[in-house]
């Protein structure tokens, strides 16, 4: 292999991980991704990010509820909730907001799978019917937009590395 694609198992070796075997994830883990969250890039640092942790397995399962391709989290021992405050986000924006929150659950992803955990990044904005549920669910305030969620688990299935590289994807010096 590549030298330098060897020595980035956190990058390729991050696989979308939907089986979990029984054991729990501690506190210390936890602060660690969250702490790992909390150090992507963010735009003029606004850090709009907000992280509802969910390790209470009644709560955990009425998430799943509310997402249809969120099924694995019935067997994950922890979820985040991953959302942004659009009051304090670069300019009131949406956008830098998601951009925010995406950079923060990627870097989360990177260090769950670098613990030895295993993850899977779960869609909810801007699916209007997922946003309200968890709205709902988690009594939110108004100014708090649920982005994703994030099932988390000690890894009971194997992915290999691998990147979804496409040369036709790239264009250099100019379209
Ligand atoms: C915005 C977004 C939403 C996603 N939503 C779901 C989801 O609801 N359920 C799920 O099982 N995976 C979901 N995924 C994970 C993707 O299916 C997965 O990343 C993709 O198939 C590539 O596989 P990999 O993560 O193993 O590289 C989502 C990923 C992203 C970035």
């Amino acid at each position: 292999m590549n030298p330098d694609k060897s020595k980035l198992d956190c990058i390729f070796g991050r696989r979308s991980v939907r089986l979990y075997t029984d054991r729990g994830v501690d506190e210390q883990s936890i602060q660690t991704l969250l702490q790992a969250g909390m150090a992507a890039p963010s735009a003029r640092a606004c850090d709009p990010w907000r992280f509802l942790v969910l390790t209470q397995r009644n709560l955990i399962d009425s998430l799943s509820e509310l997402l249809p391709y969120g099924k694995m989290l019935k067997v994950a021992p922890l979820a985040f909730v991953v959302c942004g405050d659009i009051t304090k986000a670069n300019s009131q924006s949406l956008s830098y907001m998601l951009q925010d929150c995406a950079a923060a659950t990627e870097n989360i992803l990177i260090a769950a799978h670098t613990l030895g955990l295993g993850s899977v990044w779960l869609g909810v904005h801007p699916n209007e019917d997922r946003v309200n549920g968890i709205r709902k669910l988690f009594k939110l305030p108004e100014e708090i937009i649920p982005v994703n969620a994030i099932s988390i688990g000690y890894p009971a299935e194997v992915k290999e590395p691998r990147t979804r590289y496409n040369a036709e994807y790239i264009h250099c010096n100019g379209w």
